[in-house]
């Protein structure tokens, strides 16, 4: 299949017109939200939906998220809606959470991989937006990377998975917080994070009180423990090289990461420290990128998963620092850990 492409700056709207026909007729098209790019197909048409599985090599039982255009589409797609969803979207909407709850029988189970609840989001995203609203159906979209890659943050690291592979992809520049969205659900009365994200923690009990946190957003699942998201169960946002995180007090941690980076380097192994603007003075004479600063966990989330696939063929082994798992640092920590496996030094 030949890809084609478009430039969501020059040509604002050939690419979302063209790209809303080809959603509706069956075809996949990639597109640029706020957090990452996603890879998009007609989500009430379960064969469009199968086609999604098939590009990035994705096991079928992993749930899609819908992503809509407007608040009052999400009642077509739910049984109900209940009072703490309407509470989280008038703050949160458009933005980077979505919202798991019981749905209707409109969504079709391909795109739940069979469960009973249905995940949904509004993107903040013009090029988004203007693409669901040309599609004129909800559009099912996980992140546009095959499968165990990481998530892409530009049109180039689409380029590089999806090739061939995919009808269109939009080009919309970086995406700007670099982490998947926050994932809740509204099961059981209560208020969970699934999957940490930009709509952190704290901003959402400002909104709603006491919210769960699953224990799988920083720890591995027991063995034969159930996934509340089956998107836990993968390894997920693997780079190809081995990841270890640091902790402890700063001049501890980067003391650990040398030896590390000694011990490895000796053993003829290519390695590289994930530094940060107030850490780089510990690496010197080592090699380092500074990813961002550890008093603005957001830049560090922003750039994360371009810095993973920037060393893609070159560091055998990528030494990264723990942040403190508040505010933004629990995404960070999320995606991180999962990276490394949860190895942790
Ligand atoms: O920011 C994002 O959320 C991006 C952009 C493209 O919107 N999308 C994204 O999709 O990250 P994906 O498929 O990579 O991640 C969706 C996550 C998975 O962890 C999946 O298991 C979980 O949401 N999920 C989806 N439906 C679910 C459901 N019904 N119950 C529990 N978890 C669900
Ligand atoms: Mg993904």
């Amino acid at each position: 299949m030949e890809t084609r492409y478009f430039n969501a700056v020059k040509q604002p709207e050939a690419g979302t017109k063209l790209g809303g026909s080809v959603i509706r007729s069956g075809g996949l098209v990639a597109f640029p939200t706020e957090t990452v790019y996603g890879l998009g197909a007609n989500g009430l048409d379960g064969e469009a939906v199968n086609k999604i599985f098939e590009a990035k090599g994705r096991p079928n039982d992993n749930p899609l998220i819908l992503h809509i255009a407007k608040k009052s589409d999400l009642k077509e797609l739910w049984k109900s809606v209940p009072e703490r969803a309407r509470l989280l979207m008038d703050e949160f909407w458009p933005g980077p959470l979505t919202m798991v709850y019981l749905k209707s029988s409109r969504v079709p189970e391909e795109v739940t991989g069979g469960l009973d609840t249905v995940a949904v989001r509004m993107p903040d995203n013009r090029t988004a937006l203007a693409l669901i609203r040309a599609a004129g159906v909800p559009i099912a979209a996980p992140s546009a990377n095959l499968s165990g890659k990481p998530s892409p943050t530009t049109a180039d690291h689409v380029k590089a998975d999806m090739n061939g592979r995919i009808d269109v992809i939009i080009d919309g520049g970086p995406c700007n917080i670099g982490v998947e969205s926050t994932v809740v659900s509204l099961m059981g009365g209560a208020v969970t994070i699934l999957r940490p994200g930009g709509i952190t923690r704290e901003m959402l009990e400002a909104v709603i009180g006491p919210v769960n946190l699953s224990p799988a957003v920083l720890a591995p699942l027991k063995q034969g423990e159930a996934a509340a998201s089956p998107g836990m169960k993968y390894r997920h946002y693997a780079p190809d090289a081995q990841v270890i995180v640091g902790t402890g007090s700063l001049p501890d941690m980067a003391a650990k990461l040398i030896a590390e980076y000694d011990r490895r380097e000796a053993e003829g192994l290519a390695c590289i420290i994930f530094a940060t603007e107030e850490t780089r003075c510990f690496y010197r004479g080592k090699r380092y990128v500074i990813i961002g600063e550890r008093k603005n966990p957001l830049t560090l989330c922003e750039s994360l998963f371009a810095q993973f696939r920037a060393q893609e063929g070159k560091a055998d082994v990528i030494l990264c620092e723990a942040l403190p798992e508040t505010d933004m640092g629990l995404a960070y920590m999320n995606r991180l850990l999962r990276s490394a496996g949860f190895k942790t030094i």
